[in-house]
């Protein structure tokens, strides 16, 4: 199987062949992803809210995502696995930003590490960069900045953000980042970006008119039922199918149909 790589991903753009990303946190769901033919998948902090069940991504820190890393990436043999260095773990200071990256590419062995925000971080995103890391940027609704926002609504609708936004993901360019993932903003925002920046733009409530888009694996799967924006199409109902399965094994096992003679030494 040929890997996806960078150069990959910027060809897809090129020829208008839209990127698929999902998340992953776990070596058994990165597999079946991956065998499915996803081009990246993203460890994502949102492991924090779905593995953890904590309520914003701010709790989980980098020990545990390089032990989600780890384990993603154990179970890929195809996909590009990109990994967000937590809260805490680079803002405002572009060492301690550096050594949290190479933290993730030499214990995990994933490709590529994501940060949010844009002119805020530029140093920490130049000197992980210049270390030979490639670099996702994340803008728009960045949850690792949920207490500044204050609620998790579209970001980006007035003028003065979005312009903001656009001057941005020109910087992250410019920098050297290989993409952008834009979070919960007007389409016709995400659409100007992704025609100014030559990189590939990954969106997530960001509309159709990006190069890829990219869910929350447990979200799009149905696992989690609490959590349904607008943005979100949910492509099977894994919560109903396991609790079912759960159901029919405790009726089994109360009920002493299983095991039966045949499943039994
Ligand atoms: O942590 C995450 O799952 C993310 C995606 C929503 C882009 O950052
Ligand atoms: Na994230």
């Amino acid at each position: 199987i040929k890997r996806i790589t960078t150069h990959i991903l910027q060809e897809m753009k090129m020829r208008g062949e839209k990127i698929s990303m999902l998340t992953a946190y776990d070596f058994s769901m990165a597999g079946i992803i991956d065998s499915a033919g996803i081009d990246i998948i993203l460890v994502g902090d949102s492991a924090s809210n779905v593995m953890a069940g904590h309520e914003t991504t701010l709790p989980i820190t980098l020990d545990q995502m390089i032990y989600h890393a780890t384990s993603v990436v154990r179970g890929v043999k195809r996909a590009f696995v990109v990994v967000d260095i937590p809260f805490g773990s680079y803002q405002g200071n572009s060492s301690e930003a550096l050594r949290s990256a190479i933290r993730i590419m030499k214990e995990s062995g994933a490709h590529a590490v994501k940060v949010e925000g844009g002119a805020e971080i530029r140093e920490s995103v130049v000197r992980i960069l210049s270390a030979g890391v490639p670099v996702m940027g994340h803008l728009g609704l960045t949850p690792q900045s949920i207490y500044k926002f204050g609620t998790y609504t579209v970001r980006a609708k007035e003028e003065a953000e979005a312009k903001k936004l656009l001057d941005d993901a020109k910087l992250l360019e410019e920098c050297g980042c290989f993409a952008i993932v834009l979070e919960k903003i007007p389409a016709a925002l995400a659409k100007q970006v992704a025609e100014t920046v030559q990189i590939p733009v990954i969106g997530i409530g960001a509309g159709p008119y990006v190069d890829g888009q990219v869910l929350v694996v447990h979200d799009m799967l149905g696992i989690n039922q609490e959590f349904k924006p607008r943005f979100l199409r949910q492509y099977a109902n894994l919560q109903s199918i396991m609790t079912e399965a759960v159901q029919g094994y405790i009726k089994d096992v109360k009920s002493k149909s299983f095991p039966s003679e045949k499943e039994s030494y």
